[in-house]
């Protein structure tokens, strides 16, 4: 005998992505914001100021990726049923990705999932953390290894949250910008390439035209089994650094930076990018701060890191590279071994 199961999940998956001053929030149900003590501190009263439901709990959680765990989604959840939330309650999400990634992830298993909303605070949780439904925590095996696909409600992106950014996690959050543009918009990058990212307004044109190219690829691809893994770009280099640097010399996005800068020279040496595209990426992210550099000291050792990525887990070693041109991408998982060595060979000593 065969029961067909059909879902009919997709209608209220439907959800909204708002970029603009973050608007009145009305709720008819028990509500909870979770947040750290950095973004409370800054930006508390804008937000209860906005906020109305019938409860409201504050949840602090630490500041710092360290504390993206398990045990700190443990303490939210005890909150959680110590207020007696039960399972029309929801869940709100204040701050950089840390808090989203984790917010969304306690709202995935309280009593089997309950509702959330996203206000990201940070531009590269605005730009990328928030936008398609990945929640997680690290563990000691590795980043983001526990978690869950879970779409929010609806996300709430008020870029006027960032006038507290520090200059250097905006960066962070630019490299991420970047990555989208050289990965699948070539007009983006030259906007990016000659307007002041600073200016609010264009901030503002900025953070959507990232949104929207991130919406198109989740719409096409949620669970990451194609098109999504090309956001990837810099990551499978960067993973490398970050863990190899403790996960403290580098913010993410720094780290992405060094990464995309890395898999331009292996497309170089592939002929897909030309040296003066390959250029024009660098100079872009220079132009931030963000660092270009960075020296292996041992490629053999580098490359073998690429396994414990869990997004490599098969023998192959999948590279995403621009495909030819800024704007465009392409997946490659038959690089030998030596080609890749040979660009990280170049980077054991200062250039
Ligand atoms: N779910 C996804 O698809 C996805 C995508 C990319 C990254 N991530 C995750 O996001 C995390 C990184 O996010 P992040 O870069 O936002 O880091 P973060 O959340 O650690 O925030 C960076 C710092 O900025 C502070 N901050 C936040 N908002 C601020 C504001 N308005 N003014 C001043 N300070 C503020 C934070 O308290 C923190 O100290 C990583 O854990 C990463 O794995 C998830
Ligand atoms: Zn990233």
């Amino acid at each position: 005998m065969i029961v067909p199961i059909r879902l009919l999940t997709e209608q209220e998956r439907r959800y909204d992505i708002v970029i603009d001053a973050l608007p009145e929030l009305n709720f008819q149900r028990k509500v909870a914001v979770v947040s750290n003590p950095t973004v409370a501190g800054l930006h508390k009263d804008r937000l209860l100021q906005r906020l109305k439901a019938p409860q409201i709990e504050w949840i602090e959680v630490p500041d710092g990726e360290e504390y993206k765990t398990m045990d700190t989604v443990l303490g939210i959840l005890d909150r959680l049923f110590e207020a007696q939330f039960d399972r029309r309650s929801l869940l709100i999400a204040f701050g950089g990705g840390v808090i989203g990634d984790m917010t969304g992830f306690a709202a995935s298993i309280y009593q089997r999932g309950i509702g959330f909303v996203q206000i990201p605070t940070t531009l590269l949780s605005q730009v990328d953390a928030s936008v398609g439904g990945k929640t997680g925590v690290n563990t000691r095996w590795g980043k983001n290894l526990i978690g869950s696909f879970y779409q929010p409600e609806a996300v709430y992106i008020d870029p006027a949250f960032l006038e507290t950014l520090p200059p250097r996690e905006y960066a962070a959050g630019i490299a991420e910008v970047v990555k989208m543009a050289v990965m699948f918009d070539r007009e983006f990058f030259e906007f990016l390439e000659k307007s002041d990212l600073k200016n609010p307004a264009v901030a503002v044109e900025m953070i959507a035209r990232s949104v929207r190219l991130k919406a198109d690829v989740v719409n096409q691809d949620e669970k990451e089994s194609g098109v999504r893994a090309v956001l990837n770009y810099g990551h499978t280099f960067g993973h490398v650094i970050e863990n190899e640097t403790g996960y403290s010399r580098y913010l993410h996005g720094e780290a992405v930076a060094i990464g995309m800068v890395m898999a331009n020279e292996l497309a170089t040496d592939l002929g897909l990018l030309s040296c003066r595209e390959a250029e024009r990426i660098r100079d872009l992210l220079q132009k931030w701060g963000l660092p270009v550099e960075y020296t292996v000291r041992d490629p053999q050792a580098f490359y073998e890191h690429f396994y414990l990525d869990k997004k490599s887990m098969n023998d192959r070693i999948k590279f995403v590279l621009p495909g030819g041109s800024i704007g465009t991408h392409i997946m490659r998982s038959d690089i030998p071994a030596e080609e890749v060595v040979a660009v990280l060979e170049r980077f054991t000593e200062k250039r």
